[in-house]
């Protein structure tokens, strides 16, 4: 392993580690059993994204595997794993040893389930899909999540959405354990012919690689079917089953429709629905999944400060018909709130009760706001919530609160939404992601004419251009959503480009994603 990502074994290590660099730094833990491959890769680069420090834990984790399981022949290639830590920039790999972890070195020779305190999921979580043909797995994944988030205390843990399962049982457990700090969900990635990527393809021969294709291409048929506006569970199923069936040497142990996030069974796709399945090629178990969503496209906009962005979004919402969630209009109704409410700006305990309470609502058109049922649509432009937005929303609690309630606006789609870290944090699964830039010196001239418009005075661009470098690194590094460019965002440098000719483009990648 080269020098830059260190490597601990031990508990003591670890805690150690954190404790000398962490200072209010954001820690983001990407927690793997190892033989890392694409898929760990991008939620280890998604951590690296969102936070100082990552920390990517490797475990072969012997309480989620049945007596009869893989347990001793899981892939262990630590070398190999720690070089690709080491050129994704990980921080540190946390990788200890069963005795280290108190789970005993198998679950069949030790019953560790006996002598240690284990995490019980809610029984109709894990008793149906994988919980069916593993029994205890998934009491043993949450047991071993909750020994690494304990440890690492993480402000972010990263999961891949192809353990649909695990990742919402995870998230069922933090809620219900209030585990301060975020599970986040990431895209499956998938080899070129459609194989979600996974640690166990290595136990396939070529052959069997070729054949394990049919199980993305069967959940793209219960796509196209969903596509066609056809919802129910017996179609949808039906034509995973007749797609997988090409493939006799396939033999499939389930596929069901269920809610993704409580698992329960579905008989039809009402608003989100979870196609799961899981197949044995020879001794090889596999699994994959795809979510169905009747929602309209999010488009989340991005970018540094004088890029255009509010323009472009409000206009882009408004030809294709969709929400301008405006979040600072929300911050703005949330310090209306507060001022009228008479507390302290200060008084974050009580900011955070009033805020974790209130309703918030846009009008049909994204032109009126209503807090509490208050029309503020006036209001929040006064000289007075002018003058306290920024401090109220600087508070991690209003930061927190107003991303819940975002969100919870966003859940059905249609929006439009801008900032600096929507398509990243706010909404990462949004379906069309912009990043909107613009150079120094055009960002510099626009606001110059901006201050002529208003018939202000006159700041020469120099002048203007610092300010604007200034504020970009500013915005990167601050502690509270920086500025992230995501992954999959589509760049629009808009230097040559008038505001018509951005909302067009935009407008044209959204009629593509549909
Ligand atoms: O998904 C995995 O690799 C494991 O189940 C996890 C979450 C690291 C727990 O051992």
């Amino acid at each position: 392993m080269g020098v830059g990502v260190r490597l601990f074994k031990t508990t003591a290590a670890i805690r150690c580690y954190l404790e000398k660099n962490r200072h209010g730094k954001f820690v983001g833990l990407v927690p793997t059993m190892g033989a890392l491959h694409p898929g760990h890769l991008s939620l280890i680069q998604r951590a690296r994204q969102e936070n100082d420090i990552v920390i990517v834990s490797i475990f072969v984790n012997p309480l989620q595997f049945g007596p009869t399981e893989d347990f001793q022949k899981y892939p262990r290639q630590l070398e190999q794993d720690g070089q690709m830590c080491q050129q994704a920039d990980v921080d540190a790999i946390f990788a200890p040893t069963p005795e280290e972890m108190g789970t005993g070195q198998n679950i069949a020779a030790s019953s560790p389930e006996q002598t240690i305190t284990q995490v019980v999921p809610p029984a109709t979580m894990t008793s149906v899909l994988c919980g069916l043909s593993r029994p205890g797995h998934f009491q043993g994944v949450a047991t071993i999540v909750i020994k690494l988030l304990n440890l690492v205390q993480p402000e972010r843990a990263y999961f891949g959405q192809k353990d649909a399962q695990q990742l919402a049982i995870i998230q069922r457990m933090a809620a219900d354990l209030k585990i301060p700090g975020s599970i986040i969900g990431c895209p499956i990635v998938r080899e070129a012919s459609g194989l979600a990527y996974s640690s166990r393809n290595q136990y396939l021969t070529d052959e069997q690689k070729q054949q394990a294709q049919v199980l993305y291409r069967s959940l793209q048929q219960a796509e196209k079917v969903f596509r066609s506006l056809i919802c129910d569970r017996a179609s949808l199923v039906g034509a995973v089953k007749t797609e997988l069936a090409k493939v006799p040497d396939v033999q499939l142990e389930y596929v069901e429709l269920v809610h993704p996030n409580t698992l329960t069974p579905l008989d039809d796709v009402d608003e989100v629905g979870l196609i799961a399945l899981a197949a044995r090629l020879g001794n090889t178990r596999l699994i994959d999944n795809v979510l169905l969503r009747h929602r309209k496209p999010i488009i989340a906009i991005d970018g540094p400060a004088g890029a255009g962005k509010s323009t472009v979004a409000r206009l882009v919402a408004k030809a294709l018909g969709l929400l301008y969630l405006d979040t600072g209009a929300m911050y703005r109704a949330v310090t209306w709130l507060v001022l009228q409410s008479g507390i302290s700006v200060e008084d974050e305990p009580a900011i955070a009760e009033l805020v974790s309470q209130c309703l918030l609502r846009f009008g049909e058109d994204s032109s009126k706001i209503w807090i509490n049922e208050h029309d503020v649509t006036q209001a929040i432009r006064t000289l007075e919530v002018t003058a306290k937005v920024s401090v109220i929303a600087a508070q991690p609690v209003v930061r927190r609160e107003l991303l819940r309630l975002q969100q919870s606006l966003g859940k059905k789609g249609g929006v439009v939404v801008e900032g600096r870290d929507i398509g990243t944090h706010v909404f990462p699964d949004a379906e069309l992601k912009i990043f909107l830039t613009a150079s120094v010196h055009e960002r510099a001239e626009r606001r110059q004419q901006d201050l002529k418009n208003q018939g202000l005075k006159e700041i020469s661009l120099e002048q203007l251009e610092q300010t604007i470098i200034d504020r970009d690194a500013f915005d990167s590094t601050r502690a509270l959503a920086p500025l992230r460019q995501a992954v999959d965002a589509h760049t629009i440098q808009t230097d040559s480009l008038s505001i018509a000719e951005v909302t067009d483009r935009i407008v044209s990648l959204y009629n593509q994603k549909l």
